[in-house]
C-alpha cells in the first residue's frame, strides 16, 4: 500500500468497515429473537472482551508488518514456521463476502429508489414485492447488482486515502445525520417508548447458552474480523495512533449505530403492531416498508433516508472487504491496482451472478436440500472462515510473534497491567471461546441444551 490514513481517516475507515448491513439486519434480529436488551448487555460484554482483544491482534499483526494479510503473517513468523502464511488465504472469505453483501445493497438501492414513488400496503403484498425481486427479477438484480459492484470496484481502484478514506469521510457522517434525522422522528412517535422499553430494560431470563453464542458471533462479523479487513486496514494506520483511543472509538460508534438503528426499526414495529422476532430479510424488506406506507408521504420520505443510510453502511463495508486480496496482489505478483482489481472484479461478479440465479425460480439450483448459493456462501464465510481467522490470529499473536515487539508496539498506549491482562485473554480465553463457536456452529449447542 503506497499511503497511510490520517488518523480520523484510519477511525472513519474502519468505522465505516465495521457499521455495516450486519448493524441493520443481523443486530435487531437476534435482539429481537433474544429477547431484548439482555443481549445487547452480552453482546457489549463480549465484544469488550473477545472483539475486542481478536481486533488489537489482528491490528498488530497489519502495524508491525505493514504488509497484506499473506506477506504479514509470512513476515512475521520466524524461520520455520512460514507455513502461517496459509492463515492469511482467510482473506478470500471476505471476496466471497463481498458477493453476496453487494447483492443485498443491490436489493437496498432497489428499494431505495422504488419507495420514493411507492410502497406496499399491507404484508402480503410486501412479501410478494420482495419474492418478486429475488425469485423473479433477475435482470433488475443484475443490473442493480452490476451498479453497487462498479461503484465498489471504482472507489477501491483509487486507492486507500484518495479513494477508501474519501468516501468514508463523507459516507460515514452522513450516515449518522440520517439516522439522527430519523430518530428525532421516531422518538416523535408512541411505538418508540416500547422501543426503547425492548432494548433497555434487560430481561435476563431470555439469555440461553445459545444466545451466548448468537452474540459472539455478532461481535466478530460486527468488527470485520477474521478476514484480513483489520490487518489490512492497519497497515496503513498512521504512526504515532493511540491504537486503544482508536479501537475504542470504533467500537464505541459501531455500538451507537447499532442501537439507533435498533431503536428506529423496533419503534415502527411497536408503533404498527408488528412481530419484532421476525428475520433478517422480513423485517427490513418486508415490514418495515409496509409500515413506513402507513405514513403516507412521510412514509415516503422516511423510506428513501433509511435505505439510502442503509446503502451507505453497506457500501463502505463493501470496499474493505476487496482491500486485503488487492493488496495481496499489488504485493506479491507486483500488478498494478487496476489488474488486481480485474482479477478480484471478474470472480466477485460472477459469484454474485451464480447467487441470483440460485435464487431465481427459472434458474434455481439448490445444495444441501434447500441451501441457496448465497446460504451456502454466507454459512461458509461466518461460521466457517471468520472464526478460523480469528483464532488464528489470536493464537499467531499469542505464541508466535515475539511479545517484546508487541510491548513495544503497545508501551504508547497501554500500561503493563492492561498489556498482561490483553495477552493472557489472547492466550488463553479467546481461542478457548472461538472454539465453542466453531463447535456451535457445526452442530448447534441449542440441540444439545
Ligand atoms: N462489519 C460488517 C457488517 O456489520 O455488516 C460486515 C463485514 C465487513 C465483515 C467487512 C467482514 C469484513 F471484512
Amino acid at each position: 500500500m503506497n499511503s497511510k490514513f490520517s488518523k480520523i481517516g484510519f477511525v472513519l475507515a474502519v468505522a465505516g468497515s465495521a457499521v455495516g448491513l450486519g448493524n441493520a439486519w443481523k443486530f435487531p434480529t437476534l435482539v429481537g429473537q433474544n429477547g431484548g436488551s439482555a443481549f445487547i448487555l452480552l453482546y457489549l460484554f463480549l465484544t469488550l472482551c473477545v472483539g475486542f482483544v481478536v481486533f488489537l491482534a489482528e491490528l498488530s499483526i497489519g502495524k508491525l508488518s505493514e504488509k497484506d494479510p499473506v506477506n504479514a503473517y509470512k513476515t512475521l513468523a520466524p524461520e520455520g514456521k512460514k507455513a502461517w502464511a496459509l492463515a492469511g488465504f482467510t482473506m478470500l472469505g471476505a471476496i466471497l463476502l463481498v458477493s453476496f453483501y453487494s447483492l443485498v445493497i443491490a436489493w437496498i438501492v432497489k428499494y431505495a429508489v422504488f419507495s420514493a414513488v411507492t410502497l406496499p400496503s399491507d404484508i402480503q403484498s410486501s412479501t410478494s414485492y420482495f419474492e418478486e425481486l429475488v425469485g423473479n427479477s433477475p435482470w433488475l438484480q443484475l443490473a442493480c447488482f452490476t451498479f453497487v459492484f462498479l461503484l465498489v470496484f471504482y472507489v477501491v481502484s483509487k486507492g486507500v486515502k484518495n479513494g477508501i478514506e474519501r468516501l468514508n469521510v463523507w459516507m460515514m457522517p452522513s450516515l449518522f445525520i440520517l439516522l439522527v434525522l430519523m430518530l428525532f422522528y421516531a422518538l416523535s412517535k408512541g411505538g418508540s417508548f416500547q422501543a426503547f422499553e425492548f432494548l433497555l430494560k434487560p430481561d435476563f431470563s431470555k439469555i440461553s447458552v445459545a444466545s451466548i453464542l448468537d452474540a459472539l458471533g455478532l461481535a466478530f462479523f460486527s468488527l470485520s474480523l477474521g478476514v484480513g479487513t483489520i490487518i489490512t486496514y492497519s497497515a496503513s494506520l498512521p504512526d504515532r495512533t493511540n491504537f486503544i483511543t482508536s479501537t475504542l472509538s470504533i467500537i464505541f460508534i459501531n455500538i451507537l449505530i447499532g442501537l439507533m438503528m435498533g431503536l428506529i426499526v423496533f419503534t415502527f414495529i411497536f408503533e404498527f403492531g408488528a412481530d419484532p422476532t421476525q428475520q433478517g430479510p422480513g423485517l427490513i424488506f418486508i415490514s418495515l416498508a409496509t409500515l413506513f406506507a402507513k405514513l403516507g408521504v412521510v412514509g415516503n420520505i422516511l423510506a428513501v433516508c433509511f435505505f439510502v443510510s442503509l446503502f451507505f453502511a453497506g457500501i463502505t463495508s463493501a470496499i474493505s472487504m476487496i482491500e486485503p486480496f488487492a493488496f495481496y496482489l499489488i504485493n506479491t505478483f507486483k500488478f498494478s491496482r487496476l489488474k488486481a482489481l480485474v482479477y478480484i472484479g471478474v470472480f466477485v461478479y460472477i459469484l454474485g451472478i451464480l447467487c441470483i440465479l440460485s435464487s431465481n425460480q427459472a434458474t434455481a439450483f439448490t445444495f444441501f436440500g434447500n441451501k441457496s448459493f448465497f446460504d451456502v456462501l454466507d454459512y461458509l464465510v461466518q461460521n466457517i472462515i471468520m472464526p478460523i481467522g480469528g483464532l488464528c490470529a489470536a493464537i499467531f499473536v499469542g505464541f508466535v510473534v515475539k511479545k517484546e515487539a508487541l510491548q513495544i508496539l503497545f508501551a504508547p498506549c497501554m500500561n503493563s497491567f492492561f498489556f498482561e491482562l490483553w495477552y493472557f485473554f489472547l492466550r488463553f480465553i479467546v481461542p478457548f471461546i472461538i472454539i465453542l463457536i466453531a463447535i456451535n456452529s457445526i452442530y448447534p449447542l441449542k440441540q444439545l441444551l
